[in-house]
């Protein structure tokens, strides 16, 4: 069968085998900003199961822009070797080594998810034990649970801009091929662009193009140190919960990309603390992929329960994006890319994964005893469909 899904992409200099992505998520395991070997197992299983591109989660360019006392680091030169390991695993298993970079801003110093992501009043810093303070473009709390953060001076905004650039540099020097900058989900970048957030009169607040000028400065910084043959994504809340709308996503977009940013990744809200409405359905946020690909004439990868092997061939297929990145699906099914391969009849299903893997369970599956994987079916008499009540 004709899959777009499995059809090769080329950015700059790098091509991706296919169009699946493993979308960044955070694993608040590391410790002081280091990997250890949870991450070594956990991003190298990806890659063994055929994803095309494997990000590497949020991994901050300053202490004071993590999220958790957990979070991955790139403020320094000696997180260089430890991850070198890693993107040396993705590579030897036929995928292409991304990593998010990310700075939390006033949503920094909170607790773990399961121990309630709480706001940290008192915590030592994660690199030495410094203290831990809340840098923002305002001094506006994310909302009344959170500590008050301080406003970035002038300074502070050039010190931040020379953190982005120089954890770009040590990136590269780690073995990334693809770079993506965290502007979503109420953190750094975005509390610029949002006029909620961002209640600056200089000239980083007040106009959406005084706004946009952190983002584009990131960006413009990055790209000195991230080589013009590298691909550079940024994701965006393409909406949230305080009047961003799509169509100022465009905007944004478009000028991004006029700065050297490859490709739009298409995530929403995070801007405000209040319960989201509706629970989310597959591909909720597919239409704003398609509407910033028309719109801005830029490439975008969608995210955001994308589940199933047709429905991720559908969206490439449709235009609805250029990319499809799955988190949790991946978590679930880190040899995703194999069982999407044969549901789609692709005619060498196993091709994209490893020689032992392909041997065995191309074996398996041109045997005559008409077996299917436990993710195909519900049981063994293989009705289709059927959902766990
Ligand atoms: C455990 C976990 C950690 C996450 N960490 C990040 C992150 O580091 N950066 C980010 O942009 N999004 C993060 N996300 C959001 C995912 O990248 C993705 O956008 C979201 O889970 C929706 O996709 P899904 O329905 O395929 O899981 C995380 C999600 C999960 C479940």
């Amino acid at each position: 069968m004709d899959s777009r899904l499995f059809s090769p992409l080329t950015i700059r200099g790098i091509t991706l085998k296919n169009r699946i992505v493993v979308s960044p998520m955070l694993q608040y395991c590391a410790d002081n900003g280091h990997v250890n070997d949870w991450h070594l197992m956990h991003y190298g299983k990806f890659a063994a199961g055929g994803a095309g591109l494997v990000f590497v989660e949020s991994t901050k360019v300053d202490p004071r822009g993590c999220s958790t006392p957990r979070d991955l680091g790139l403020w320094k030169d000696d997180f260089i070797a430890p991850l070198k390991r890693i993107t040396d695993l993705i590579r030897k298993n036929g995928a292409v080594a991304g990593i998010q970079l990310g700075h939390s801003g006033r949503k920094a110093r909170r607790s773990v998810p399961w121990e309630g992501r709480m706001p940290m009043a008192q915590c030592p810093g994660v690199d030495h034990g410094e203290e831990w303070e809340l840098i923002a473009p305002s001094a506006i709390a994310f909302s009344d649970r959170y500590s008050m953060p301080r406003q970035m001076t002038h300074d502070d905004i050039q010190e931040s801009l020379s953190h982005w650039e120089q954890a770009a540099r040590r990136a590269l020097e780690a073995g990334f091929q693809v770079l993506e900058l965290h502007g979503a989900h109420g953190y750094l970048i975005h509390q610029f662009l949002s006029p909620v957030a961002n209640q600056r009169t200089d000239e980083y607040g007040g106009s959406p193009e005084k706004r946009m000028r952190f983002a584009i400065e990131v960006v413009r910084a990055v790209r000195k140190s991230w080589p013009e043959d590298k691909p550079l994504f940024m994701r965006v809340s393409a909406v949230d919960e305080s009047g961003w709308s799509i169509e100022d996503s465009i905007r944004v977009a478009g000028v991004l990309k006029e700065y050297g940013v490859d490709v739009i990744d298409c995530s929403a809200g995070g801007m405000s603390d209040a319960a989201t409405g509706e629970a989310p359905g597959y591909g909720y946020q597919v239409p704003y992929a398609r509407a910033i690909r028309n719109g801005a004439g830029v490439k975008t990868m969608a995210v955001g329960l994308i589940i199933h092997a047709d429905q991720a061939d559908e969206i490439i297929r449709s235009g609805g994006a250029d990319l499809t990145a799955l988190g949790r699906e991946f978590l679930h099914n880190p040899n995703w890319p194999i069982d999407a391969a044969q549901k789609l009849g692709i005619e060498s299903p196993f091709a994209g994964v490893g020689e032992s893997l392909a041997y065995w369970l191309g074996k398996r599956a041109s045997s005559r005893a008409g077996t299917r994987p436990s993710t195909w079916q519900w049981g063994i008499d293989g009705n289709t469909g059927q959902s766990v009540e």
